[in-house]
C-alpha cells in the first residue's frame, strides 16, 4: 500500500447530488466551466449509468476523456471502465478465490463480479476518481452522479465493503479449499479492506459535496434523506444549490409558480439555515452548450 503522502490528493473535488432532474448535471457543467476558465486544467467525470454530461457540452467524438477547450475535459465512467479497475486492482487474485469455489471462465467472473454486486462497480469508481485526483493531472474534478439512491449507495460502499470484508477471512478459514494456501487469499482480502478505508477517508476528507434540489415537494422531503445519510458517514455537505427558482414577473403564471415555491424556499432557508445555499434561478430555455452554461455559472460560483 502506498504511503500517505502518495496517497494526497491534489486540487479540488466537487461532487452533486440530489434527486433525478433536479439540475446536478447543469450544474456541474458550470461549475466545471468556471475552474476551467480561470485556467486550471479541468475534468468534468460522471459516474450516471446514464450520463448527460457529454450531451450538455454537444460531444460527438468518442475520445475518453473528451476534450471541450484548452483545459476542460468531459469523462463518462461506465462499466468497461471499472471492468478495466478491477482488473487492475485485483481481477486475477479475487478470481483465484472464487475460481476455487465455483467452476468459472475469467471474463465470465468479470461480467458477474461488476453486474451483479454493484456495490464493488461503486467501489471502483471512488477508487477511479481518487485515483485521478492522487495523479494531479488536473486542478479541478467536478463529479456529476447518478440520482440519488444510487449515490448514496455509491458513497456507502466503502464503509460497508469494508465492514464485510473483515468477516471475510473468518468465513473464507473455515472453507475446504484443498491443497491452495489461504495465506496469499487472507491477504487479498486485507488489502480490498484496506482499499475501502482508503476510499471512504478520500470521500471524508477531500470531496466537496454539493447538494442540488428544487422547490418542491418531493425534492424538498427527500432532502432530509439525503442529509440524514451524508450524515451517517460523515461526509459533510459543503452547499446546498435551490435551483429552478421562478422569478415573479408579474404575469399570473409566473406569480402562481413563484408563490407556490415561496413555502418551500423557506422551509429550507429555515431547515440548512448553517449550509451555504444559492438560489438558481429557472431559465427560459435549456441550458445546453458553453454560452448557456455562463449565464447559469455567473449565479452559481461568485
Ligand atoms: N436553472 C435552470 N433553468 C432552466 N432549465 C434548467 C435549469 N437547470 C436545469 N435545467 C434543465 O433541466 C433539465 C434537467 O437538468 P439536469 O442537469 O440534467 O438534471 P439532473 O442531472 O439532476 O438529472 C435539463 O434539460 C436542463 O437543461
Ligand atoms: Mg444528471
Amino acid at each position: 500500500m502506498a504511503d500517505k503522502a502518495d496517497q494526497a490528493t491534489k486540487g479540488s473535488i466537487t461532487m452533486f447530488t440530489g434527486k433525478g432532474g433536479v439540475g446536478k448535471t447543469t450544474c456541474a457543467a458550470a461549475t466545471a466551466l468556471h475552474h476551467s476558465s480561470r485556467g486550471g486544467r479541468t475534468l468534468a467525470i460522471s459516474t450516471d449509468a446514464t450520463p448527460s454530461l457529454s450531451h450538455i457540452f454537444s460531444i460527438t467524438d468518442g475520445d475518453k476523456p473528451a476534450r471541450v477547450t484548452e483545459s476542460l475535459y468531459v469523462n463518462e465512467l461506465g462499466i468497461a471502465e471499472v471492468k478495466e479497475m478491477w482488473d487492475k486492482k485485483f481481477g486475477r487474485e479475487v478470481y483465484e478465490v472464487f475460481s476455487s469455489l465455483v467452476d468459472i471462465e475469467y471474463p465470465e467472473f468479470v461480467d458477474f463480479m461488476t453486474s451483479v454486486l454493484p456495490g464493488l462497480s461503486d467501489e471502483f469508481m471512488v477508487d477511479y476518481i481518487r485515483e485521478l485526483a492522487c495523479a494531479g493531472e488536473y486542478q479541478a474534478i467536478v463529479w456529476d452522479t447518478a440520482p440519488l439512491g444510487q449515490t448514496l449507495a455509491l458513497l456507502k460502499t466503502p464503509a460497508l465493503l469494508g465492514q464485510h470484508l473483515k468477516m471475510a477471512p473468518r468465513i473464507y478459514s473455515k472453507l475446504k479449499l484443498g491443497q491452495r494456501s489461504r495465506e496469499p487469499v487472507l491477504d487479498i482480502l486485507r488489502r480490498w479492506e484496506e482499499l475501502s478505508a482508503v476510499n471512504m477517508d478520500f470521500l471524508r476528507n477531500e470531496v466537496e459535496f454539493v447538494v442540488v434540489t428544487i422547490p418542491e415537494a418531493l425534492a424538498v422531503e427527500q432532502l432530509e434523506g439525503v442529509f440524514g445519510e451524508m450524515n451517517a458517514y460523515g461526509l459533510p455537505v459543503q452547499q446546498l444549490v435551490i435551483n429552478n427558482v421562478v422569478r415573479d414577473d408579474g404575469s399570473d403564471f409566473l406569480t402562481t409558480r413563484s408563490r407556490q415555491q415561496r413555502s418551500y424556499l423557506d422551509h429550507i432557508h429555515d431547515r440548512y439555515s448553517e449550509l451555504a445555499i444559492i438560489e438558481l434561478p429557472m431559465f427560459p430555455y435549456e441550458l445546453k452548450g458553453i454560452d448557456r452554461l455562463k449565464e447559469l455559472e455567473k449565479n452559481l460560483c461568485r
